[in-house]
């Protein structure tokens, strides 16, 4: 019998720095909200790897251990006013409870609220003396830290020197931006194979960092400002009585970034209202930004309002963190599919072992492409991040190097294409089988002739297989071509099935292209960016005349997007053509096509109403449960197909930027969020009557 490798030793300092801030975060999680990012077991493992490491460098145990083996020197640099921690609220009803009892406390009402993000990294305090900046601190417990000067210059956003030659101490959160976290990690990788578990613990560990052989960049913002206990200057004065939006003026002022001028951007709101449009604002941000933010700070802004609220032993009670749901968390990869797609792609899969992320269970996620596993070094039985924003598919981000057991698995990939066993174009970063779109011709068929594109009722996978076989045909565009007596010297074709086919690709021939153009099945087109390309250019000798250019003034097409569309096309070229032979419509209706010379379109409604008269104009439309009343029986597809003739945006989504949610029968999450949001909510019915212009039988 072989013996169990060991687990995998913390191999530096950094890797212990980034494992302590990981199994702090755990501890932090379970005793706050109790979702802990780590289940017991591999708790277990991580403590035991930073017991193990402590146990070989006593000195440099840090004061966050979870093994509470902390030596004498680190964290020793008293904090001049404690580093205190926020209180929490998890919702609205929360949030307005609090603000409620603070004016309660203060009997009246809080003179202005300062709405800040609450930045995701570590808090730290920057001291300057005269300008410059001395000596960088940590948190530590809140009333000692740990000295990491080393970093100073390391950090964007926390200048050398500020503006004026002046003596105060900064506080502000310091982490690593996605580009930042993302260039950690190749540096990382290049130097011992492995990357680094998310940005926030990557930060943890490079603040430390002292004799790390490359150099990891960080990110400052600064959220306050503090004269020394006994300044009695001018600056210092005024320092302690402005409001705090006004100190963070000046803070930004002195060259420190704040985040003013990001998209979350702190503001003053005098009504709760308003703070709590703020928060909706932030949390609707957060899935585009650069960095990472947990939740929302809530402050009390005026001095002398905080001054009277006071602190409790460990928060003050002028402000409160407004948490947003976790994005990210650690579960194991237990295994990986490999698929080839419609287009040819091989695409990976990850099987994880479901957890709970930003409100639903997740089970599988995308794992790019083969090299990208490659350079994160992925194993079957690792522990890995997988990250979640918005409505997006989950991601695998990176394996937790300290948590492997010695038991993980190399990813086995595949060498041949999984759906024909053909040979595999591995050239490119995204692996594609050799026969391309012909590899899964069936898919492809099936795909195009479905409910929601040409909508040919009757052709079963079993008779695409079978007309495949027989080489009547290769697309879906020779099913245009097909006559009675091909179709009638199949096996189990009568005379009736042969009709009834026939009658339903003669009906597929008169289809809107924007389902025409969808059943091509263009890589990065789904149903509503193909309704939204066949509105912008009216026919297909458009679209197929335009350039990547002009398809990125399709909302939603841009650089990147726009380019593979164009080869897209060039490749399905003879595809088209066919179609075109067979008289399929290639025209929008009620729009004109786009004119070479004067670029834009025009969307005429239908019964002849002015463009821009359009009931749903400018707005973005949810629809979301079961449908009823007049709109009974429409797909979702053809509702969204609704919202667009009536000049609305389909989206899945509910965001802030939605003006209008359709909820049916059974709607859940979604109507909840536009609910928190205030989004309008309409009934079918109600929505019937708005869009009653465009519905058949028409008043
Ligand atoms: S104010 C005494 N503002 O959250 C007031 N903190 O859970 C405490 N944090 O230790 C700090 N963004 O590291 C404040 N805009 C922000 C913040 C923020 C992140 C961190 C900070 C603090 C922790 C408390």
């Amino acid at each position: 019998m072989t013996e169990a490798p060991p687990i995998d030793a913390i191999a530096d300092e950094t890797a212990y720095a980034e494992a302590v801030q990981l199994a702090a975060d755990a501890a932090a999680a379970y005793y706050g909200d109790g979702t802990s990012s780590l289940d017991d077991d591999a708790y277990d493992r991580l403590v035991r790897g930073i017991a193990a490491y402590e146990k070989a460098h006593p000195d440099h145990v840090l004061e966050a251990s979870p093994t509470g083996k902390v030596a004498g020197v680190v964290g020793d640099v008293p904090h001049t006013v404690p580093m205190l921690s926020l209180d929490n609220v998890f919702g609205p009803e929360e949030l307005a409870g609090w603000t409620a009892s603070l004016e309660r406390r203060l009997g009246r009402p809080v003179t202005a609220w300062s709405v800040e993000p609450k930045l995701d990294g570590l808090a730290i305090a920057a001291r300057y003396r005269d300008g410059r900046l001395v000596q960088l601190v940590t948190r530590g417990d809140g009333s000692a830290g740990e000295d990491v000067s080393h970093a100073i210059g390391t950090i964007v956003g926390l200048p050398g020197r500020l503006a004026d030659p002046v003596t105060v101490e900064l506080r502000g959160e310091v982490m690593m931006t996605a580009r930042q976290f993302e260039e950690a990690c190749a540096k990382r990788q290049a130097h011992d194979g492995t990357t680094f578990a998310n940005p926030r613990s990557a930060a943890a560990g490079t603040l430390r960092a002292q004799d790390r052989p490359y150099v990891c960049e960080l990110t400052f913002f600064g959220y306050g400002a503090l004269p020394l206990p006994d300044d009695t200057s001018d600056l210092a004065t005024r320092l302690r009585e402005w409001p705090h939006s006004r100190v963070m003026d000046w803070v930004a002022g002195q060259g420190v970034q704040t985040t003013a001028g990001t998209a979350v951007a702190g503001i003053v709101a005098t009504s709760v209202e308003q703070v709590q449009q703020r928060v909706e604002e932030i949390a609707a941000a957060r899935p585009e930004l650069p960095f990472g933010i947990d939740g929302i700070v809530i402050k009390a802004d005026d001095a002398a309002d905080q001054a009277q609220a006071g602190f409790g032993s460990r928060a003050p009670r002028w402000a409160i963190a407004y948490k947003l749901p976790a994005v990210q968390k650690i579960t194991k990869l237990l295994g990986v599919e490999w698929n080839t797609g419609r287009t040819g792609v091989i695409a990976p899969r990850a099987v994880l072992e479901p957890v709970e992320l930003d409100g639903s269970v997740v089970t599988y996620a995308t794992l790019h492409n083969p090299s990208d596993i490659k350079r994160r070094g992925l194993m079957l039985g690792d522990s890995v991040v997988v990250y979640k924003a918005g409505d997006v598919i989950p991601r695998v981000e990176s394996p937790v190097v300290h948590l492997r057991t010695g038991d993980e698995q190399p990813i086995v990939f595949p060498e041949v294409c999984p759906t024909c066993g053909g040979e595999i174009d591995a050239s490119q970063e995204r692996w594609r089988c050799v026969r391309g779109r012909t590899c899964r011709a069936i898919a492809s068929i099936r795909y195009a002739v479905g409910r929601d594109q040409l909508d040919v009722e009757g052709l079963a996978d079993n008779r695409i297989q079978q007309m495949l076989d027989a080489g009547l045909i290769a697309d879906f565009g020779d099913l245009f071509f097909l006559t009675r007596e091909q179709l009638l010297g199949l096996e189990r074709m009568g005379e009736v099935s042969t009709g009834n086919l026939l009658t339903a690709i003669d009906r597929a021939r008169t289809r809107p292209l924007s389902r025409v153009f969808c059943a091509l099945g263009v890589r990065g087109t789904g149903r509503s960016m193909s309704r939204r390309i066949a509105r912008h250019f009216g026919s297909m000798e458009a679209i197929r005349a335009a350039d990547a250019e002009e398809f990125q003034k399709v909302d939603g097409i841009g650089p990147e997007k726009a380019p593979v569309i164009v080869a897209e096309l060039a490749e399905l070229s003879d595809l088209v053509d066919k179609l075109v032979r067979a008289g399929v419509n290639m025209v929008e209706p009620g729009v004109a096509a786009v004119a070479g010379d004067e670029g834009g379109t025009t969307t005429a409604a239908p019964g002849g109403d002015e463009p821009g008269a359009l009931p749903l104009t400018g707005m973005t439309v949810v629809v979301t449960g079961a449908m009823s009343g007049q709109l009974a029986a429409l797909s979702r597809n053809q509702m969204n197909e609704l919202v667009e003739q009536a000049g609305g945006r389909a989206s899945s989504s509910v965001s802030a930027k939605t003006s209008l949610v359709v909820a049916g029968e059974n709607a859940g999450s979604k109507r909840a969020k536009a609910e928190s949001l205030g989004v309008r909510i309409v009934s079918p019915e109600e929505f019937a009557e708005m869009v009653a212009q465009l519905l058949p039988g028409r008043r």
